[in-house]
């Protein structure tokens, strides 16, 4: 007989992490529909056309992150879970991965006429450091003969590092108050993407502690050779995105910062020098600040309108009827 398809028991949980980021995750739900961009148009008139052309790039290659991370980047983990829930914490993380892509849309329309757009998404789709680090994580991701781990590594770096050169443009203007209502998107998105680091990063120390001394070791220079290939890839892009306002230096050392954080995440050493104190201040303010007008029931930020809902009665079938008084 073959093998029984079995059915995902959450009364049988073998690993308590995978329920409790089920937990986490759903919980901090959002959509970017949701939330107010418009309210920063008077913001985003205040700026010169250079912050404007990086703030619409910036989003451009975001977006293309997190697409690769959508289409592909969670279905590579899908395939090597150690439990049924695990799957359904990938799929979770699968669909916000969608709504992360998406919401760079709305702040798109919301902010720039139809031919920038068009111009963003060309840039994206073509720009040479972009695309290189994109096409590099996606070959691990499609490999199907590449150790499971290795797309794990991969999945981290991306996520708790290669986000953040982006990541940068609205948590500055965040620490000055500006724009507040793109930052509140980019926050909710940072407090998905550091759940996902931490999570995928535990699965990975997971199977890392099985392997024996000489593959972890192998491993480990794999992942060190693949991030400081990564980063000097990063500084490139960097230099591209920044030069033209000078914050190059100081958005580097907040990508080395959380270099270390993807390591970290994965259980291993850092490779920088750089720790919060050597990150730009505003930017850190931008990242500590808690989100404003905290919703008490849905733990979701600034600017974010849970739906009222309310029990229906009979008396809401009453269409036309005058309404008692
Ligand atoms: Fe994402
Ligand atoms: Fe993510």
């Amino acid at each position: 007989m073959s093998e029984p398809y079995l059915a995902v028991n959450w009364n049988r949980v073998s690993d308590a992490i995978d329920k409790a980021t089920w937990e986490k995750l759903t919980e901090q739900f959002w959509l970017d529909t949701r939330i107010p961009v418009s309210n920063d148009l008077d913001d985003w008139r205040t700026l010169d056309q250079d912050h404007q052309w990086i703030v619409g790039h910036v989003f451009g290659g975001l977006t293309l992150l997190d697409t690769l991370q959508s289409q592909d980047g969670l279905a590579s983990l899908r395939k090597h879970v150690r439990t049924p829930q695990e799957t359904a914490v990938l799929n979770n993380i699968q669909f916000m991965e969608s709504v992360h892509a998406k919401s760079y849309s709305t702040i798109f329309s919301t902010l720039n006429t139809p031919d920038e757009i068009d111009e963003i998404f060309d840039w994206s789709d073509s720009e040479e450091y972009l695309q290189n680090k994109t096409r590099w994580i996606y070959d691990i991701y499609r490999d199907d003969t590449v150790d499971p781990l290795k797309q794990k590594v991969a999945n981290v770096f991306l996520e708790t590092c290669l986000f953040y050169s982006g990541f940068y443009t609205p948590l500055y203007y965040l620490g000055n108050n500006k724009l507040t209502n793109v930052a509140e998107i980019i926050k909710l998105i940072i407090r998905d993407e550091s759940v996902h680091g931490t999570y995928i990063g535990y699965k990975f120390q997971l199977g890392f502690n099985q392997r024996p001394q000489s593959e972890q070791d192998q491993l480990k220079d794999w992942m060190y050779d693949l991030l400081y290939k990564l980063y000097e890839n990063e500084e490139h892009y960097t230099h591209i995105l920044y030069d033209q306002v000078g914050w190059t230096d100081q958005v580097l050392t907040f990508v080395r910062y959380n270099a270390n954080k993807a390591l970290m995440n994965l259980g291993q050493d850092p490779l920088f020098p750089d720790t919060a104190d050597d990150v730009n201040p505003i930017v850190m303010n931008g990242i500590s600040t808690s989100t404003a007008n905290h919703d008490f029931f849905s733990q979701v930020g600034n600017g974010y309108r849970l739906g009222q809902v309310e029990a229906m009665k009979n008396s809401d079938y009453d269409i036309g009827k005058p309404k008692d008084k």
